[in-house]
């Protein structure tokens, strides 16, 4: 095990030339075990760092280090198979596919590693009872509620225990009890697995429950202590 698991060194990033960067300066170190929030108010570019750090996007200046790897280093491919292997994404709840099962949607992280059956379905059947849907294992998801499609992404995002959890704004479409739950388990499914988690969120509610907050403005990271 590689710790920190993710270090962000002077991360900046500007979509035109023309016009000013979105967010310059970023440093962050991510220890094994830490749940951090990144606050920040719409448009400041939450997304795209989370985008930054998990390689789907490249800064333009600064270093991206995912388990001791330099992402700026790698080739698309190699990037590609370090965060397969490496990260889990919660997203807003439409990023879940409506049209496969439950269970087939759990198990698509397991598929794009290679692991076969009898592994692949017991592992997605564990991983179904920790978030409590193993019930609706057989169901398209989008016959579900709001809370229990969030509770397939977020099973969808762990189930290949991946060292570094992403979730941006994962209870954004969510009522206050759904959300309340949904954080609950992220939090439990990210503490259980001994890796660390970063919830990106607008509502100081959900940041306090993570470790520690930080807030994203145009000139860096700055931190804010959780309450
Ligand atoms: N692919 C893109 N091309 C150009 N501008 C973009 C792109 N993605 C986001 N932006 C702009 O960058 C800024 C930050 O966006 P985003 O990272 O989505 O912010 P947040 O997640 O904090 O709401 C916004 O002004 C947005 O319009
Ligand atoms: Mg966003």
């Amino acid at each position: 095990m590689i710790d920190p698991i993710l270090q962000l060194e002077g991360l900046s990033k500007r979509y035109s030339k023309d016009r000013p960067a979105i967010f310059e300066d970023v440093d962050l170190t991510l220890r094994s075990g830490e749940y951090l929030a990144i606050m920040g108010e719409s448009g400041v570019g939450k997304s795209t760092l989370l985008n930054l750090l998990a390689g789907l996007d490249t800064p333009d200046t600064g270093r991206v280090v995912l388990e001791g790897v330099d992402l700026t280093t790698l080739d698309d491919d190699a990037t590609t198979r370090l965060r397969r292997r490496t990260v889990g994404f919660v997203f807003q709840a439409f990023h879940v596919l409506p049209y496969l099962s439950v269970e087939q949607n759990v198990a698509l992280p397991l598929d794009l590693l290679g692991v076969a059956e009898p592994e692949r379905g017991r592992r997605t059947q564990e991983m179904l009872t920790a978030v409590g849907i193993e019930a609706l294992s057989q169901r398209h998801t989008r016959e579900l509620s709001g809370g229990e499609v969030q509770r397939v992404a977020i099973a969808r995002a762990l189930v290949h225990r991946p060292r570094l959890v992403l979730a941006d704004e994962p209870t954004g479409n969510l009522d206050a009890r759904s959300a309340a739950q949904t954080l609950t388990l992220l939090r439990a499914q990210i503490k259980a697995n001994a890796g660390a988690g970063i919830l990106i969120t607008h509502s100081r509610a959900a940041a306090d429950t993570a470790d520690r907050i930080v807030v994203l403005e145009a000139r860096g990271l700055k931190a804010l202590e959780a309450a």
